[in-house]
């Protein structure tokens, strides 16, 4: 089996390195790793973000664990050439349309929370996003309007099978766990949201075993962190999984924490934790490694079939927290390093 690390920028190797000690410690036969440029490594280095040699690899392989990508030294290019869409362009060349990104509290990062301990130990939750449509994949440009004004716009759209497609993963994620779907929408707006709401109420005909509500999106942001307990699974369109899951990292602890699988419709997946490339703490060794080593465990499980390996990941995870592994993020001082050997000396 062949993963393609792809490391990227920042924060993105020094989380990598460590992940990848792990999965080698799992001494786990024919697993191979190969290497390649991504974001603005790779534009510094051959003048494009997604490399075709990049996505070639990618496409080849079994799997691909992403790191981040995004370098403020990028920030003014033109948006094609920017770190940002090399991610956007794995996401879409791959199909990989459904973004699982799980959201549980360690009962030990009760403190690390921004919520009272009470409130905090009961996430448990799962926003499944869909990855490949809404504003982000919509006509987009600037222009002069008649009155000489500068305006920039972003089309946001969603076809009825992009929305029953996702929704059938909410659906499916929902009767694997508590048999609870909220779908996330802005329907009372947006006509997008709309057929959204409608899809989602026709696709459930086919799951008469899930109990489906609806929320609006910033009714569903003020109850992320009023009783993020009342979630099970969180079905929602590209923009608002993007913002209610940084958030919902910061009920579970930190954004260090949360990992995540983009998948398409068969096994192919792409791992990376939530966060990005975090230029404030890049180079530092203070960037805390423990999402990117839990979507390695999201990829044994769902892309690799290794599904014991991913459980010893996961506890060992667990087994590091418990002995008091924390990394800034989490109120301590340990560096990347140190977090990625708690977890090989739990493992
Ligand atoms: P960010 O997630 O990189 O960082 C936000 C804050 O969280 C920062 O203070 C950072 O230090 C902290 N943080 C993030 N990950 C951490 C970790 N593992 N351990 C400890 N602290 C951590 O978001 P941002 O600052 O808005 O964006 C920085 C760059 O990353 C931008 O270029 C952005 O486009 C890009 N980005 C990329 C991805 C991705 O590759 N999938 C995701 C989000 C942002
Ligand atoms: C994420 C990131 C990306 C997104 C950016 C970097 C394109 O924020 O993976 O959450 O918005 O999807
Ligand atoms: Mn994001």
């Amino acid at each position: 089996m062949l993963i393609a690390l792809l490391p990227g920028d920042g924060i993105g190797p020094e989380v990598i390195a460590q992940t990848r000690r792990v999965l080698e410690a799992l001494s786990i036969d024919s697993l191979d790793f190969e290497e390649a440029l991504v974001g603005g490594a790779a534009y510094k280095a051959t003048g494009h973000p997604l490399p075709p040699e990049t996505l070639d690899l990618a496409k080849r392989a079994d799997a691909i664990l992403f790191g981040a990508v995004g370098d403020p030294d990028c920030d003014a290019l033109e948006r094609h050439l920017r770190p940002e869409q090399a991610i956007l362009g794995l996401r879409k060349e791959l199909g990989l349309f459904a973004n699982l990104r799980p959201a549980k509290l360690f009962p030990e990062l009760a403190d690390a929370s921004a919520l009272r301990p009470e409130v905090a130990s009961q996430i448990d939750m799962v926003i499944v996003r869909e990855l490949n449509g809404d504003v982000y994949f919509g006509e987009k440009g600037m222009r002069t309007t008649a009155d000489g004004k500068r305006e920039g716009y972003d089309i946001m759209s969603y076809n009825e099978d992009e929305v029953r497609r996702i929704a059938r993963v909410g659906f499916e994620t929902a009767m694997a766990r508590g048999k609870k779907l909220c779908s996330v929408d802005k329907a009372n707006v947006l006509e997008t949201s709309q057929l959204w709401r409608d899809v989602v109420i026709e696709t459930a005909k086919e799951y008469p075993d899930v109990a489906l509500s609806h929320m609006y999106v910033d009714n569903a942001a003020m109850q992320l962190v009023r009783n993020p307990g009342q979630f099970d699974v969180i079905v929602t369109g590209n923009l608002f999984g993007d913002i209610l899951s940084d958030q919902a990292s910061m009920c579970a602890g930190s954004i260090g924490m949360l990992p995540s699988a983009s998948l398409d419709n068969a096994k192919k997946g792409l791992y990376e934790p939530i966060h990005g490339s975090a230029p404030d703490i890049a180079g530092q060794g203070k960037a805390n490694p423990l999402a990117t080593i839990l979507s390695a465990a999201m990829m044994l499980r769902y892309s690799l079939d290794h599904a014991q390996e991913a459980s010893r990941v996961e506890a060992a995870v667990a087994r590091a927290l418990a002995a008091g592994a924390r990394s800034p993020d989490l109120g301590g001082s340990m560096s990347t390093q140190q977090m990625g050997e708690a977890v090989l000396e739990a493992l």
